[in-house]
């Protein structure tokens, strides 16, 4: 496994990769990798195993200041660089892309550009972190140049983040196939995230009320296709009980496709929340019906 820090040499890398004919697959990460993105590590290397030239797998860990609005936790973000490239050596990685801020930003701040998707970004995470979006999609779309991947991996748990990089694909022309991956849970149910080592004790044993809640308001759909505002109230009736500590930022049923809210849940709906225990913001969502 090749470890680089400079975009040059990523290119040399991904250059020869191509020449011999391999698939290359990206998973863009911020590192403190977990079993979440290790499965979309995993997914990759089948991927390219799959392929009949064989493959090559590049992980990229770069906590992308761009995505974090002033107050957010760029500061406590966790790092674990050490244990995340044993974790990559492991899983057949070919190559870590773990570059410097300066080296994506060399002109201090943002760049000069940014990429914004119109309306996917207006709801959910988006209307509490303005700008997040922007942030992550010129992120994306500077390591898809950098590395030009035939395909990249994301996870469902960031549902709204894999549809709005979607749009991005399809509106910019972008040749990169992108891949969905399912969300990896602890056995209580808790949503794997790098966050989640920053909740206290009690707030750790609170947490898993998110995805219960999620479960119930699926099983109440699933049951009666209830008036979305009911399993709403139902879901947060749950949260209040178990999970006390948990400040609900939205609750929202949505088209899983528009992302915008639904009254009726005889389609194909997507339950999305987030919920903040002390200054940990966690999400979590579940899709129905598809
Ligand atoms: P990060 O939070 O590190 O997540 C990297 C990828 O891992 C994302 O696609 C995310 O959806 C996926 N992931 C995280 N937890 C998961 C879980 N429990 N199950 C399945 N997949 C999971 O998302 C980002 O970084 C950044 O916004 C990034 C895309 C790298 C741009 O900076």
């Amino acid at each position: 496994m090749n470890v680089v820090h400079t975009i040059n040499e990523v290119r040399s890398h991904v250059r020869a990769a191509h020449k011999s004919g391999k698939r290359v697959g990206l998973v863009p990460t911020m590192g403190a990798l977990h079993p979440g993105h290790m499965s979309l590590v995993t997914a990759a290397r089948k991927s390219a195993d799959d392929n009949p030239h064989g493959g090559f797998v590049a992980v990229s860990i770069f906590i992308n200041p761009t995505q974090f609005a002033p107050g957010e936790d760029l500061d406590t973000y966790p790092k674990t660089l050490d244990d995340d490239l044993k974790l990559c050596e492991a899983a057949g990685v070919d190559l870590v892309f773990a570059p410097g801020v300066e080296k994506m930003y060399p002109r201090e701040i943002a760049a000069d550009t940014t990429v914004t998707v119109s309306n996917l970004p207006d709801t959910l995470c988006g209307k509490s972190r303005p700008g997040h979006f922007a942030g992550v999609c010129t992120v994306v779309a500077k390591l898809f140049n950098i590395v030009q991947p035939d395909e990249a991996f994301f996870g469902a748990k960031d549902f709204q983040q894999a549809a709005i990089i979607r749009q991005m694909v399809a509106d910019l022309n972008l040749p990169v196939d992108i891949i969905i991956c399912p969300i990896i849970r602890e056995a209580d149910g808790l949503a794997m995230s790098s966050r989640n080592v920053r909740l206290t004790a009690e707030d750790r044993k609170q947490a898993p009320a998110m995805h219960a809640g999620l479960a119930l308001g699926a099983a109440i759909i699933n049951d009666s296709h209830t008036p979305a505002a009911e399993v709403i109230d139902a879901i947060e009736k749950h949260l209040r009980e178990n999970a006390p500590a948990g400040k609900i930022d939205y609750i929202q049923i949505v088209d899983p496709k528009s992302l915008q809210d639904v009254a009726a849940t005889d389609k194909s709906v997507l339950i999305a929340m987030a919920v903040k225990f002390g200054d940990v913001r966690l999400i979590d969502n579940i899709l129905i019906g598809e």
